[in-house]
């Protein structure tokens, strides 16, 4: 299967508004990253003494002792050795030609954004949030089994969290684990009094954002853990927030418990993502990387078990710029597990962010949920379509237009259909339904134009790209959206009759849907251009139309300027969704088995996720498609499942060393390591899937699987290969005699004879399966092969900065 190489440059278009307001506010003070020699974290220094090295460093080259004071942002201590500071050109490179300076990066104002859709809505459920109530014998059992996570902590890094909100209530629950660090921290409208049994702590991080931005506007947000913005506070209910019944959205539209997946876990909230100034808040928030970095660091320090980040940038970026990447290996040093989201920049590929082998990387999926409001049309025919609009337009038939047939004359053509901000004529569209092209502009705001223009409803034809993944909107107008194939429908319906007329039906809530789930078109794709060894997304998880908890401060749709209404409950789609859903499994598993590493977690989750849907066919995506391993990973979670994976691939920190090592990378990850002379490729790296780039005839990858499961199993190999390749084990039975064992294997893909040459070539890529099977228990990997490509130089270097 080909994957050309294409980035369509609509996907940066946030990106691009960010970056705008910088050009004004360049000052001649910079943020500088300045990282030392030698480490702290194993030393006995307390985070002050550490400091005051720092300060020793900018009193060398500052002026006074207060302009020292003033210019140290940060210090950093569990994750880098090292300092944020305020500098000019000259001050950086006095700095940097000081001993025991490695580096001092300028902080490029590279920004991170949460990983949400812009498909704000709102609607109660008739079903409960949890994903896995579903098959509830089992997952009850889960939940028993891991006592439903009560002594596990989940460090949220993330816009902060709504503390009233009844999802975050510590009734009943046991005080807090003594192991636990942290602070609460005091600010506006949340004082240190705040946090409870659930919320345990909660810190705020500006320094970077107000270096960038200026002081923080506080009538855009709270200068405290508080969350104007909603996001914290809906990702920090799905891992951990207290079922609360009855739960209704605006109007009683439905009702539905709300219900974490870990739902006795702690909450340590990290506030990072701030409003971006002078843009309306449905443009996303921005979290810069000194912010980021300090809230890991801190996690580490207060004893966090979990850390749930639904935050990156729309493509992927080097190692030397990802602060997540480089937090998380500090994290994952203090067996901490991290898990990220994969990004919203699908269906495109190499779309994807967060790919370091350490995260687990969550792509996002549809529940067997829909919201169905279809349109029937004057002849008889009912087109399906999906709506959370509680608007309804009655039992009569209205006309039909396209928008590209009543807008005004002398729209440039790539601008026409789309139902922009002023380009309807009124008298063409009163009293009419109008179909808009889904692409350009808001999706709320099409809606907002066609009622400007005296419309009565909005049908918003899906383009090419979306194909069959239809939003779900809860428009300000009676309205639908429609797939690709049915906006065609539509329109061939409008020019083959002289007077078209539709009726929008009354949305509903249908749940048993099928085929579910199946790939959100907006979940990031790989493959992983930042390390083509290593297969990327890991998995993926619930992200499409999620309700979970909201604050009171911001309206269901972010759009204030018409949105006044206040909703507890809300519903959100993005990876930033998914990501806490597996971030909730990981809390259950780690209850479950508190020895085991993040690596064995990750593996049981990933060899035990599920690559089909709830018709038994392979799991599709957008274009009705199977979904291949760059878009699901190994498939969608199954937390019941990964309790018990029999075998997992584990992995150290000195495995994720060797690593770095080869990809030349080390010295952004632990400056005091010397890399041996020899180490192991990086698609020898023992993950729980294998991607090899530049398969040429054929190659040999080892793996390690550790027995958790029962002594005296044995587990037989099997696979399915595409027909170009054939997929062999050495051995093919493994018996193991105790829990504990490890055996290796290996894994042997070879070109089958016979094919030709065009079969193969760059740009190729093909995709297989193995698994480890005993009686009911699989370990599944996938391969993805990749024929032809010249293997990537990729330089490596043994540095000495540090004499
Ligand atoms: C906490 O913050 C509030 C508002 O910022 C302030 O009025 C109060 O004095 C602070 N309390 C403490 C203990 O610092
Ligand atoms: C659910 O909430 C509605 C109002 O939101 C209330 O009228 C109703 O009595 C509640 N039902 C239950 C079972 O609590
Ligand atoms: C539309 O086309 C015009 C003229 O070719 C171009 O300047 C403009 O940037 C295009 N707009 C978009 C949104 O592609
Ligand atoms: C109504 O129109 C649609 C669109 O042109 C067409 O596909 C469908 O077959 C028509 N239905 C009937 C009953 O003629
Ligand atoms: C660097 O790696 C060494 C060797 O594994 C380890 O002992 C040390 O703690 C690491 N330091 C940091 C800061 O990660
Ligand atoms: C593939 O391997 C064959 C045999 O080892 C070699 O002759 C050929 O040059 C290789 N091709 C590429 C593209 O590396």
């Amino acid at each position: 299967m080909a994957i050309k190489r294409i980035i369509s440059a609509t996907y940066f278009l946030l990106f691009l508004h960010l970056l705008l307001p910088f050009a004004s506010c360049i000052s001649p003070k910079q943020v500088y990253l300045v990282e030392l020699c030698g480490d702290h974290t194993s030393g006995d220094k307390t985070l002050h003494e550490v400091g005051n090295i720092h300060h020793s460093y900018l009193l060398s080259v500052k002026e006074t002792e207060e302009e020292a004071r003033a210019s140290l942002l940060y210090s950093y201590k569990h994750s880098i050795n090292g300092f944020a500071a305020l500098l000019t050109p000259n001050e950086a490179n006095q700095l940097s030609e000081m001993e025991g300076v490695i580096f001092v990066h300028k902080n490029q104002p590279r920004i991170y954004s949460l990983h949400t859709t812009r498909s704000w809505k709102f609607v109660g459920l008739d079903g409960p949030l949890n994903p896995w109530e579903e098959d509830s014998n089992t997952d009850g059992e889960l939940l028993t089994r891991a006592q439903y996570g009560k002594d596990i902590i989940v460090g949220m890094i993330d816009s902060g969290v709504w503390p009233d909100s009844k999802s975050f209530s510590d009734e009943g629950m046991e005080p807090v684990p003594t192991k636990w660090k942290g602070e609460c921290q005091n600010g506006t409208a949340f004082d240190s009094s705040r946090c409870n049994r659930k919320i345990i702590g909660a810190r705020y991080y500006l320094h970077g954002y107000e270096s960038v931005f200026g002081p923080l506007n506080e009538k855009e947000d709270y200068k405290s853990a508080r969350d104007k913005d909603g996001h914290g506070t809906h990702t920090a209910s799905i891992v951990a927030g207290r079922a609360v019944g009855n739960v209704s959205a605006i109007g009683g539209f439905a009702k539905g418990t709300a219900l974490g997946g870990a739902p006795l876990a702690r909450l340590a909230i990290y506030k990072a993502c701030w409003p971006i100034k002078g843009h309306s808040k449905d443009e996303g928030n921005i979290c810069t990387n000194i912010d980021m970095l300090k809230a890991i660091d801190d996690a580490i320090a207060d004893g966090v078990d979990v850390l749930s980040i639904s935050i990156g940038f729309s493509a992927p970026i080097s190692y030397e710029e990802d602060v997540i990447a480089r937090g998380a290996f500090h994290a994952v040093r203090n067996n901490i597990v991290v898990v990220c989201s994969a990004g919203n920049s699908g269906p495109s590929p190499q779309s994807l962010s967060n790919p370091a082998p350490w995260i687990i990387t969550v792509g996002a999926s549809t529940v067997d949920r829909s919201f169905r409001a279809p349109i029937k049309l004057s002849n008889g025919t009912v087109i399906q379509g999906r709506s959370i609009t509680p608007l309804h337009i009655g039992n009569n038939f209205y006309p039909l237009v396209l928008a590209r047939d009543v807008e005004h004359p002398g729209l440039p053509s790539n601008n026409s259909g789309y139902c922009l901000d002023n380009t309807l004529e009124p008298n063409k569209v009163r009293g009419k339904i109008v179909v808009c092209l889904r692409g350009q502009g808001k999706r709320l705001k099409k809606g907002l134009e066609v009622l400007r223009a005296g419309g009565v409803g909005l049908i918003l034809g899906n383009n090419k790209l979306d194909w069959n993944d239809v939003p779900s909107d809860p428009h300000f107008i009676p309205a639908t959206g429609v797939s690709y194939d049915n906006a065609l429908k539509l329109i061939d319906y409008v020019h083959s009759t002289p007077n078209p007329m539709a009726q929008i039906l009354p949305g509903k809530t249908v749940l048993k849907t099928k085929p579910a789930p199946s790939m959100a078109s907006f979940s990031s794709r790989g493959p992983n251009i930042i390390d083509p060894n290593i297969l990327k997304p890991d998995i993926t998880a619930p992200g499409v139309d999620i309700l979970a908890a909201w604050t009171a401060e911001d309206g269901p749709t972010r759009m204030t300027f018409y949105d006044q209404r206040v909703v507890n409950y809300n519903i959100f789609s993005g990876t930033s969704m998914s990501c806490p859903h597996v971030a909730a499994a990981a809390v259950l598993l780690k209850a479950i088995h508190p020895t085991w590493t993040t690596a064995a977690i990750r593996s049981a989750l990933m060899t035990t996720a599920m690559p089909t849907d709830n018709t038994g066919h392979p799991l599709t995506d957008e274009t009705g498609n199977p979904a291949t391993p760059f878009a699901m990973g190994s498939g969608h979670f199954n937390p019941t499942k990964a309790a018990n994976p029999g075998l997992v691939y584990d992995a150290s920190y000195m495995d994720y060393l060797l690593y770095t090592c080869r990809l030349g990378v080390t010295k952004h990850f632990n400056t005091t390591y010397y890399c041996p002379k020899s180490f192991p490729e990086p698609f020898e790296l023992n993950y729980p899937s294998i991607q090899i780039h530049g398969l040429n005839y054929s190659r040999t990858v080892k793996r390690t699987v550790t027995n958790v499961g029962r002594s005296g199993s044995i587990y037989k190999f099997s696979a399915v290969s595409p027909k170009e390749f054939s997929i062999t084990a050495t051995p093919n039975i493994l018996k193991f005699n105790h829990v504990g064992q490890k055996i290796n294997f290996i894994i042997t893909v070879t070109a089958n004879l016979g094919q030709t040459q065009s079969n193969h070539g760059p740009d190729k890529y093909y995709f297989g399966w193995y698994a480890w099977s005993h009686q009911h228990l699989h370990a599944k990997g996938q391969i993805v092969g990749e024929s032809w490509r010249d293997r990537k130089q990729i330089g490596h270097r043994l540095l000495e900065w540090c004499q």
